[in-house]
């Protein structure tokens, strides 16, 4: 079948690109002597998962109980859920699913961590830890100070929760490349805090976990990291291009989308709007616009509606006809995907591959 004859609006994913960025980074960590432990939460797909353990990642990355629970139904077995885990149900879950996978979990408290050890404990079960630390996107993290060597250290010797290492996230290193290196060695002055705190206290951290999409091929850089969680680069989205980490040609996800309205001059009208292509800003630059749109130079999506995408033509060298199709590389591609059921793979325009989104919406 030829993308042209599938319905839209409707998710590609241009297969050579991905397995071109998937054996890169593979090859990159195998150079550097890096564990690769992927973030599935990007796809979502298990297929894929399994694709990334077929290049050699150690494990996958996921960040709900729902992720781990599709991903574990399809065979993946190492599985770090890097997310805080409260409240019973959920610690139920966790309890199950680590009869049936090898299981860690990321912390930054004791309130967090002592309910899952002792969830562990009364069902019998072992699930590894990892203390994470914050180190300057103030999102999730202990801070890296002598005041949390004590939590650290209790975390470590809960019961019937194995210790398996420290994580950090820098999500705050992304912007340009030359922007980048700065906060490359501020990120180092933190790291090499935190390894020496660690050392002092006598904590193994012969497990840190660190890393994105954007510094994912900086990631030797980094003071004591062992193991990378990049999700992005499998596919690569318009704020990856933007950060400089990629160019469009390294894009493997597209939506294809069709002209359903030439009414307003000015302006093209495609049928996806926020429910398709997600309605993330860009995180860089002026943070307009949602999505590049392929092989139409000067022609830009200035607006979302729910299901209509708003082409602005102003700048347009060749003017979209109703009825044609229009392919855009979303702004966020991890969003995007979750707001789907199914994927086409494609090669040399034919549609060769479909697969089932089965964690989309897994947000428990
Ligand atoms: C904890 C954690 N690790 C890894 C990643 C992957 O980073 P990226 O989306 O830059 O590939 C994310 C992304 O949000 C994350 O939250």
């Amino acid at each position: 079948v030829h993308f042209s004859d599938l319905d839209t609006p409707a998710l590609l994913i241009d297969v050579d690109i991905m397995e071109r960025n998937v054996c890169r980074l593979a090859e990159y960590c195998r150079q550097h002597s890096l564990q690769l432990r992927p973030h599935t939460k990007t796809h979502k797909i298990p297929e894929l998962a399994q694709l990334q353990v077929g290049h050699g990642a150690a494990g996958i990355t996921v960040a709900k109980v729902g992720e781990a629970e599709a991903m574990a139904d399809a065979g993946l077995h190492d599985i770090l859920i890097a997310y805080p885990l409260l409240g019973e149900k959920k610690l139920s879950r966790l309890a199950a699913l680590a009869r049936r996978a090898h299981i860690t979990v990321a912390v930054d408290s004791l309130v967090t961590a002592r309910p899952i050890s002792e969830t562990a404990r009364r069902e019998g079960v072992s699930i590894g830890v990892r203390a994470e630390f914050d180190t300057g996107f103030r999102r999730c993290g202990l801070p890296i100070d002598p005041s949390s060597i004590e939590t650290v250290a209790a975390i470590r010797d809960l019961p019937a929760l194995e210790w398996r290492g420290l994580q950090v996230y820098p999500g705050h290193i992304m912007h340009t490349a030359s922007e980048r290196n700065g906060l490359i060695d501020r990120e180092n002055e933190r790291l090499t805090r935190l390894v020496e705190l660690m050392d002092a206290a006598g904590i193994d951290r012969s497990i840190l976990s660190g890393g994105n999409t954007p510094a994912a091929y900086q990631a030797h850089r980094f003071v004591g990291v062992t193991e990378i969680r990049p999700g992005t680069y499998i596919f690569n989205d318009k704020n990856t291009v933007c950060a400089e980490a990629a160019t469009y040609a390294d894009c493997a996800l597209t939506v294809l989308t069709r002209v359903v309205s030439r009414s307003v001059s000015g302006k093209a009208i495609v049928d996806a709007g926020s429910k398709t292509l997600s309605a993330d800003l860009l995180l860089s630059g002026n943070r307009q616009g949602y999505g590049h749109v392929m092989d139409h130079e000067g022609v830009v999506v200035e607006d979302l509606s729910e299901e209509h995408g708003h082409l602005d033509l102003a700048r347009a060298a060749r003017q979209p006809r109703l009825g044609d199709l229009i392919r855009i590389i979303p702004n966020h591609v991890c969003t995007c995907i979750n707001l789907h059921d199914r994927v086409y793979g494609l090669r040399n325009e034919q549609i060769v591959n479909e697969w089932a989104v089965a964690g989309r919406g897994k947000v428990q």
